[in-house]
């Protein structure tokens, strides 16, 4: 039988998600939304795409949580995205209502699946969406890791004028604007960036990587980001749906790694079946601690404005 893949806001991160799993034949899709009309819309003219992808997947547009039960996999991006001049942050009151509504209505429906939350503040949103729907935490974790570090990846890329695909990248903690890139664990086929570039051409690419998301809001001026971060998200589903053990920076529940407990905050993670199988503790040198507590107390600053 094939896999079920439910996806909740079918906006600009949710349908590109859709189209990509759609375009792969990954799993059968359902996209839901409270707009009427649109998921249907946009499913239907992905389905009418099928068979030009040759794709036997089903795509469902929906206003009904019904037809999201039994997923394998939800993925929460409901919410408002930012505009110009707002933060992630500005988005947290109003995206936990919704995170909330959405996480009860899901667990009820499909208890087993893993959850991936890419509704902003993402790292506020995954506790939210954990505590509210009771799941095991180990099955409900954030997308923001896996998008900071395809945006390093693509910085380094175009400094050193090498395939992205050369390039592994890492980057740790909130997915704000305290995020934590990691040139000591950022290799270009194997060989670390320290020994490749000096700290001054580093300093611009790793600013440009904490600014990633704001410098594609200023240049669109009306939402943010949504192919990378769709891309970045069908990665995870992929690693989950086909148990594939990625090793991925995913924000996780942590319970007392790195010196943290009861937050959600990104770090390397062994992505599978189960969800989060094991959490991968790196060492840190003096100067990634400091950046990365900082990056912590960011998150917990913003959690502790929300009732939970
Ligand atoms: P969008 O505005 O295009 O789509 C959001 C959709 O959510 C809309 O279609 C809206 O109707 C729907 N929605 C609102 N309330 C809902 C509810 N209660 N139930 C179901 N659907 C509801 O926004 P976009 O660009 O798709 O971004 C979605 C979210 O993802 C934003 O919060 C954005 O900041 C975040 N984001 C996070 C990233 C990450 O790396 N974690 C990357 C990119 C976006
Ligand atoms: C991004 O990084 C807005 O979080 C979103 O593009």
């Amino acid at each position: 039988m094939r896999k079920k893949v439910s996806i909740i806001g079918g906006g600009n991160v949710g349908a590109s998600a859709a189209q990509l799993l759609a375009h792969d034949g990954i799993a059968d899709v359902v996209l839901f939304d409270i707009a009427e009309g649109m998921p249907q819309g946009k499913a239907l003219d992905m389905a009418e795409a099928c068979p030009l992808w040759n794709s036997s997947v089903s795509v469902k547009g929906t206003n009904s949580y019904r037809d999201t039960e039994k997923s394998d996999v939800i993925v929460i991006t409901a919410g408002i995205p930012r505009k110009p001049g707002m933060s992630r942050d500005d988005l947290l009151k109003t995206n936990a209502e919704v995170v909330k509504s959405v996480a009860a209505e899901t667990s009820k429906l499909s208890p087993d699946a893993v959850v991936i939350v890419v509704t902003n503040p993402m790292d506020v949103m995954a506790y939210v969406a954990c505590k509210t729907s009771g799941c095991n935490h180990r099955k409900v974790l954030g997308m923001g890791g896996i998008l900071d570090s395809a945006r390093f990846r693509t910085f380094i890329s175009f400094e050193l004028g090498v395939s992205p695909s050369d390039v592994e990248a890492l980057v740790m903690g909130g997915h704000g604007d305290q995020m934590v890139p990691m040139p000591r664990y950022t290799t270009i086929k194997g060989v670390p960036i320290t020994k490749i570039l000096p700290p001054e051409k580093i300093a611009p690419l790793i600013e440009r990587t904490r600014n990633g998301g704001a410098e594609i809001v200023s240049l669109l001026k009306t939402g943010s980001a949504y192919y990378a971060p769709a891309a970045a998200t069908c990665q995870m589903i992929r690693a989950i749906l086909f148990d594939e053990k990625r090793i991925l920076p995913c924000a996780v529940y942590l319970e007392g790694q790195y010196g943290v407990r009861d937050i959600y905050v990104g770090v390397p993670a062994v992505l599978g079946a189960r969800g989060i199988e094991k959490v991968i503790e790196l060492e840190l040198n003096e100067e990634e601690r400091a950046d990365f507590d900082r990056s912590v107390s960011a998150v917990k600053a913003l959690l502790e404005k929300i009732t939970v």
